[in-house]
Formats: C-alpha cells, sequence, structure tokens
C-alpha cells in the first residue's frame, strides 16, 4: 500500500452523528523516525466515545481538533522498527486513530504489545478499552457477591456483555437488558446471563418487579435515562449504581431532566459512582491478565460485529448509536 488512508473530522454533530461528519483523506505513509515504530492498522474500534470527543464535550480528554485523523483504538502489526523494544512482527493495541498507518515511539501514542498474539478481535474487544472498564467498573466499583441481583444496561454490547459476565462469575444473579429479542437470546443462551429484557418491546417495569423481588444490588449502567430511574427505583440496601455511561443521552441536543428516583439512594443507604477507564491505566496488566485467562478457560467470552472495509468506518460508527451490533463494534480494514 503506498498511501495512508485516513478519515479526519470534518463537523463537530449537532445531534445524531453524520457520516458526512468524517471526511476521507490520503497522506503519504509515514517513515518512523529514530526509536519510532510503523504500525499497520488491522482493525479499528468504534466506540460511543467518540461523540463526545468528535463534539469536543470531553473533559478527560485533550479536544479532537477538526481535521484531525478521528481518534480510535485500533489493534495492527509493527511492520517497520527503529526500537529494539518494538520488534517487526509484534502485535500492538492503542489509540492508533481511523487510519492504516501511525507512527509512534510509544510515548506519543501509548501501546500494549502482546508478548504473543492472540484472536485481534478478542485484542480489541475483551482485552481492549471496553473489556478493561467492565472489569474496573464491575469488579472494583459494583463489587458484586454471591448470591446479589445485578442488573447491566447495554447489555448485549461491548462493555455490558463483559460486564454481565463478571458479575456472573462472582455467583451473582444477572439481568440483562437490551433492544431487540435476538440479542436477549445472545445475552441468556451464549453468553450464561440469568434473564435478559428487550427495553423496546418489554414492559421494563413488570420485568424488572418480577425479576429482582429483593431488589437490585448492583445495577451497571450504560444507557441513563429511564432505564435508570426504573432501576433506581428498585434499589436493595447498600445497592452500589455504576455509571459507565449513558448512550441514551449522546444524541440529545437537550438534556432530559435528572432521575427523579435518586432519593432512593438515601432510603436505601445506596452509592451512585461514575468512573473514566484511564484512571486505572497504572493496573491495565491486571485487567487483561485476569481477563485473559478467564477467556483461555472458557468463562468469559467475547462476542463481536466485524464490518469488513476501511470505507465503512462512518457507517459503522453511525449504527452503532442504532443498535447494530452485539458485543465489539469493530471495522476490518482490508
Ligand atoms: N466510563 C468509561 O470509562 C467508559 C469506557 C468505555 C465505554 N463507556 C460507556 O459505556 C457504554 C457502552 O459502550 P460500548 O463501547 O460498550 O458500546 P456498545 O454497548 O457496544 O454499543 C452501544 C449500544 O448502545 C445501545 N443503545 C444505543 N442507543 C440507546 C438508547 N437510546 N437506549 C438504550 N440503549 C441504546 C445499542 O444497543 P441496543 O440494541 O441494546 O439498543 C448499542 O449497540 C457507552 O455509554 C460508553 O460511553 C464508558
Amino acid at each position: 500500500m503506498h498511501v495512508n488512508r485516513q478519515y479526519v473530522l470534518a463537523n463537530r454533530p449537532v445531534g445524531p452523528i453524520q457520516e458526512t461528519d468524517l471526511a476521507y483523506r490520503e497522506s503519504p505513509v509515514p517513515v518512523p523516525g529514530p526509536e519510532e515504530v510503523l504500525v499497520k492498522t488491522a482493525y479499528i474500534s468504534l466506540d460511543p466515545s467518540m461523540k463526545g470527543q468528535m463534539e469536543a464535550r470531553t473533559d478527560y480528554t485533550a479536544p479532537q481538533a477538526l481535521g484531525e485523523v478521528m481518534r480510535a483504538r485500533a489493534v495492527g502489526t509493527i511492520i517497520q522498527s527503529s526500537n529494539p523494544r518494538h520488534p517487526v512482527g509484534a502485535q500492538v493495541f492503542g489509540f492508533f486513530g481511523m487510519q492504516d498507518f501511525a507512527v509512534t515511539d510509544g510515548r506519543r501514542i501509548p501501546f500494549h504489545q502482546y508478548s504473543v498474539p492472540v484472536d485481534p478481535e478478542v485484542a480489541l474487544g475483551l482485552l481492549g478499552g471496553t473489556g478493561m472498564t467492565a472489569y474496573f467498573g464491575m469488579l472494583d466499583i459494583g463489587r458484586p457477591r454471591r448470591g446479589d441481583t445485578v442488573v447491566v444496561s447495554g447489555a448485549a454490547g461491548a462493555t455490558g456483555s463483559i460486564a454481565g459476565q463478571l458479575a456472573r462469575l462472582r455467583g451473582a444473579r444477572v439481568i440483562g437488558i437490551a433492544g431487540t429479542a435476538e440479542k436477549c437470546s445472545v445475552l441468556r443462551e451464549e453468553l450464561g446471563f440469568d434473564e435478559a429484557l428487550n427495553y423496546r418491546e418489554d414492559n421494563l417495569s413488570e420485568g424488572l418487579d418480577a425479576m429482582c423481588p429483593h431488589g437490585i444490588d448492583v445495577f451497571f449502567d450504560n444507557v441513563g435515562g429511564e432505564i435508570l430511574d426504573l432501576c433506581l427505583a428498585r434499589l436493595a440496601q447498600r445497592a452500589r449504581v455504576v455509571i459507565c455511561g449513558g448512550i441514551s443521552r449522546y444524541n440529545a441536543t437537550t438534556l432530559p431532566p435528572g432521575p427523579v428516583n435518586y432519593f432512593n439512594l438515601v432510603y436505601r443507604r445506596a452509592r451512585m459512582e461514575g468512573f473514566i477507564l484511564s484512571d486505572y491505566s497504572a493496573r491495565f496488566d491486571e485487567a487483561r491478565t485476569a481477563l485473559q485467562s478467564w477467556h483461555a478457560s472458557g468463562v468469559v467470552r467475547q462476542r463481536s460485529t466485524v464490518v469488513r472495509g476501511f470505507d465503512k468506518l462512518p457507517n459503522a460508527l453511525v449504527r452503532l448509536f442504532d443498535g447494530a451490533n452485539t458485543g465489539k463494534m469493530m471495522v476490518r480494514t482490508d
């Protein structure tokens, strides 16, 4: 390949992301300097957080500039190296962006180098940003115990599907909430969730009442809005509410009112806590080691939706918000 295909941020979205918010560009393939490596990306991740970065609305990262290559996590291979610690052929994971090639010395774009190659879908999903988000959010903040009732929203997505499995591993009863009957079947039949509710078709109030007769001990929330409110109304004593994400508000131009049932945190002596994955960077190796061993022993499974073709990146990002994915959404670049 003689050019570096790239998607750059063309517009800051107002409301839902449009494909035209990303613009295609071709650049020369970059040449690594001293201490640098050239990475060829193979699988590029689509993440809801991209929306906030495109809008320059996040305060935990520097704003994404217009015209800059769209930031994205990716898995790839080192194809040129001027750094003996990072040999040609090594599999790497990092924020290489929506492009075929990235150059880094490991500081400008920090990356994780796998000592042995792993399935790239697993490297990007379970062992990547979303698997580790589930690990720290569920195990450190949610802290499920044997016999607990755990509810996960956005349960068939990249983070939710792992978070629910981790709660099961701790001996909890796990209920997933997702947007289609097919996703609910995957949760129950493939991923070991005890129960699943389809928020588009089922009566969530009745379903949660029936499935959580003693209340919810841990609510792992990826969605916010009405689903958060319904779960707040059903907290058990000393419940933990993990605010991982709030995708129901990401496309809203006017934010909805806050949850009416938040005062149950007082009555139930409960705790609601948000977190950002990057705060846990010192413990990423711990998370990867644990997740890899659970995956190897078959107790935690990875699901992914792989879209084929670099030119599908803008469409795949739009479709992520429509629920097109089960598990980790990614584009295979070739
Ligand atoms: N705190 C952190 O550090 C951190 C890190 C990573 C991710 N996150 C957050 O975690 C959440 C999940 O991220 P992910 O990467 O794992 O994405 P994901 O769940 O794989 O994909 C997004 C899913 O959200 C669901 N969705 C979209 N609009 C919805 C709505 N209005 N109501 C309910 N569900 C809706 C869709 O599934 P359905 O078919 O079920 O609707 C879609 O498949 C996001 O909110 C993200 O921002 C937080």
